[in-house]
């Protein structure tokens, strides 16, 4: 791509002319840093890249669903992906979870190549992921969906479990203790008893976050995760994003079509559009992009809505 798409430029929203209301990620003081890889990671993880995508492309049939996609997150960043419907950003978390084999490109993950990986492998070396539609285990309890992603980590020997041997219940009451830690972060344990299936949506999509978190990831990633939400549940999500990068220290990439959380915790952006990155930055380096308002509402018309504050959800 060209390099000044993904060149940081060092612009507040002042700068650009735009009056913007949303508090943004680099307001809160976390400013991005170029690399010569054409990306950018947040000054304090310099150095520290927790993912690195090169030139990263799949094809289903004639179709370039993601194309030459290069782009590094670093050990404690929120970043987004952001793009129109079908732009392919599902794609590429199918592509950093080995759903699919790259056609062509790299995937670099805490600095090990993940080429000849399968899905458990890149689970186990520090990828957990949520879904864009919900999948949980519904005729489980809270506790047991999110005891899963503990098993996932630790095993107490095949003997052990059969015959409930000391070892067995050590690691049970663990694992209790952990969940129930975990539920704790969405102020959710007291739900631990409750089937996950009889829950509310929004309390749905928390779980499903809780359990991704128990297989402790370097790097989570979510799926549209504030989809279907109401506004106070998107306010609260995004309060929990940060919460969780800040406690567990670890890296976050989102897909969301929800600006006000992308544009508010976001920290890097990239925009997809027919399976190419159109730009990256920082939040206002997004918002005042011409290509990127273009790509999203098309029109004069609708950019100068957009540049008003209306049509928030691009979508
Ligand atoms: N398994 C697949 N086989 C064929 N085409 C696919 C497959 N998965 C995704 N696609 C296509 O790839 C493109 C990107 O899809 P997706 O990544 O789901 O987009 P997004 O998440 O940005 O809405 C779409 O055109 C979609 O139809
Ligand atoms: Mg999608």
């Amino acid at each position: 791509m060209a390099r000044e798409e993904g060149t940081y430029r060092a612009q507040s929203a002042a700068a650009t002319g735009q009056d913007r209301k949303r508090p943004q990620a680099e307001e809160r003081g976390s400013r991005l840093v170029p690399l010569p890889t054409d990306s950018l990671i947040p000054e304090r993880d310099a150095g520290q890249t927790i993912l690195e995508c090169r030139h990263l492309g799949i094809d289903f049939g004639g179709l370039h669903a993601v194309e030459d996609f290069n782009f590094m997150v670093g050990k404690t960043e929120i970043a987004g992906l952001i793009g129109p419907n079908g732009a392919g950003k599902t794609t590429v978390f199918n592509l950093l979870t080995k759903v699919y084999q790259p056609t062509r490109g790299a995937i670099i993950l805490d600095g090990i190549d993940t080429a000849n990986m399968t899905t458990p492998q890149v689970s186990q070396a520090g990828i957990a992921r949520t879904f864009q539609n919900i999948r949980l285990f519904d005729s489980l309890t809270v506790e047991d969906n999110v005891k899963i992603g503990l098993h996932n980590q630790v095993d107490c020997g095949m003997w052990s479990g059969i015959f409930r041997l000391p070892k067995y219940w050590l690691a049970e009451k663990e694992f209790h203790d952990r969940a129930l830690e975990l539920l704790d972060v969405f102020n959710m344990a007291d739900q631990a008893g409750v089937l996950a299936g009889s829950l509310p949506y929004g309390a749905q999509r928390r779980l499903e976050i809780v359990r991704a978190l128990a297989t402790s990831p370097k790097l989570l990633l979510l799926d549209e995760p504030a989809a279907g939400m109401n506004p106070s549940e998107t306010a609260e999500l995004m309060e929990n994003i940060r919460k969780i990068r800040d406690e567990f220290q670890i890296a976050i990439m989102l897909i969301e079509h929800d600006m006000d959380l992308v544009m508010g915790i976001c920290e890097g952006i990239a925009v997809l559009n027919f399976g190419k990155i159109i730009a990256k930055g920082t939040p206002s380096d997004i918002q005042s992009n011409p290509q990127v308002i273009e790509a999203y509402l098309g029109t004069q018309e609708a950019e100068d809505n957009a540049l008003q504050g209306k049509g928030r959800r691009f979508q």
